[in-house]
């Protein structure tokens, strides 16, 4: 049996409040238990967003008395509160600044937007961008005019994690995370999934792409899911929202990866655990670890997942390594497929210690 330290998660889209048909704090919560993760960072992007005292108080609330594990919210910048949130920063993961296509009505467009959110936002609190491509060249740039570090969410193209090596040979403060669907999928699998399904932002990429990520892994700070939960019927209709589940797939699909040789475990533990537990500054978990049994062969199946959208765009693939259970502060809270820990026992990591 291997023991690993409970996994976190610094991307994850709760669903609620606003479309808990998706998702909510409850579900949620189970399928990053089930997932080997006992600590979840949720993204802004809900409805309405997170986005103002009310709003975050409100997100803080649910998570409080839903949440299976540890978690923390994200506040989501807008045009006009970053002065009005900055004071919130204590009691949040960190900030979210989307500045390219998402689902969602966040966006800021104009830069000087970022930057009067760099200028408020305290200083030493995360600080992450959703950036594609050259938008993630330019916040890297006004990251650095207001000298404070940046996180660069679901990196997926050579060029940008090429760009970010450099930024780090430089000394800039730049941090980044890749999903497991931009390492394990390319547009190459788009015809097997489904076109409607594969919509995921940002888009699966090529083989080149893909290679590249692998061949900069030492680059990479962190594996995030992005568990971006939709209904099948969503996916499957005429006008399909981004975004794929990923908490009950990444640590099989990184286990299987190890097995290949294609990473070491170190590896994984550091882009799942310490680093994450580094960048976010979250607090030790005592008695807390996961228990895989590392040969067991499985079949990734849609049923038997926690997540309430109920499908997986790594339907059918073979894995190795089974989690079979999960300690968090002493309680096994996950064993063999079965959830233990009662909605209410999660806390939040703000407020911890
Ligand atoms: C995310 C979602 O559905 O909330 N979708 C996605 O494709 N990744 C939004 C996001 O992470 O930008
Ligand atoms: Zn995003
Ligand atoms: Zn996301």
């Amino acid at each position: 049996m291997l023991r690993l330290p409970g996994l976190i998660d610094i991307h994850v889209h709760t669903r609620e409040p606003g479309a808990t048909y998706k998702e909510d704090w409850d579900s949620v919560s189970a399928a990053a238990l089930a997932g080997g993760f006992t600590t979840i960072l949720a993204m802004p992007n809900t409805n309405p967003p997170i986005t103002d005292l009310q709003t975050f108080d409100q997100a803080l609330q649910l998570a409080q008395h839903k949440a299976h594990c540890d978690f923390g919210q994200y506040l989501g910048a807008n045009a006009d509160n970053a002065q009005s949130i900055a004071s919130l920063a204590p009691q949040a993961a960190g900030l979210k600044m989307y500045l390219d296509q998402t689902y969602g009505p966040l966006r800021l467009d104009d830069m000087r937007q970022w930057m009067s959110h760099f200028e408020y936002w305290q200083m030493n609190r995360p600080i992450v961008a959703h950036a594609d491509s050259r938008s993630l060249a330019a916040v890297i740039l006004v990251a650095q005019l207001f000298n404070r570090p940046i996180h660069l969410a679901h990196v997926s193209k050579a060029e940008e994690i090429l760009v970010i090596r450099k930024a780090k040979e430089r000394g800039i403060q730049v941090t980044c995370e890749v999903t497991p669907h931009h390492l394990f999928l390319t547009q190459e699998d788009i015809p097997a999934i489904g076109t409607g399904r594969s919509e995921v932002r940002p888009r699966l990429n090529t083989p080149e792409d893909q290679k590249c990520l692998w061949d900069n892994l030492d680059v990479i700070d962190c594996f995030a899911t992005d568990h971006a939960p939709h209904t099948l019927s969503e996916k499957d209709g005429s006008n399909p929202p981004p975004g794929f589940p990923g908490l009950e797939t990444a640590l099989p699909l990184f286990l299987t990866a190890v097995g290949n040789g294609k990473l070491t475990l170190d590896e994984v533990i550091a882009r799942m655990y310490t680093n994450p537990k580094r960048i976010f500054n979250l607090p030790d978990q005592p008695d807390t670890y996961i228990e895989i049994d590392e040969n067991q062969p499985w079949v990734i199946q849609s049923r038997n997942t926690y997540t309430r959208c109920a499908w997986t765009p790594f339907e059918g693939r073979e894995v190795q390594g089974q989690l079979k259970q999960v300690v968090l502060r002493g309680k096994a809270v996950y064993k063999e497929g079965r959830v233990f820990a009662p909605p209410g026992y999660g806390q939040s990591i703000r407020t911890i210690g």
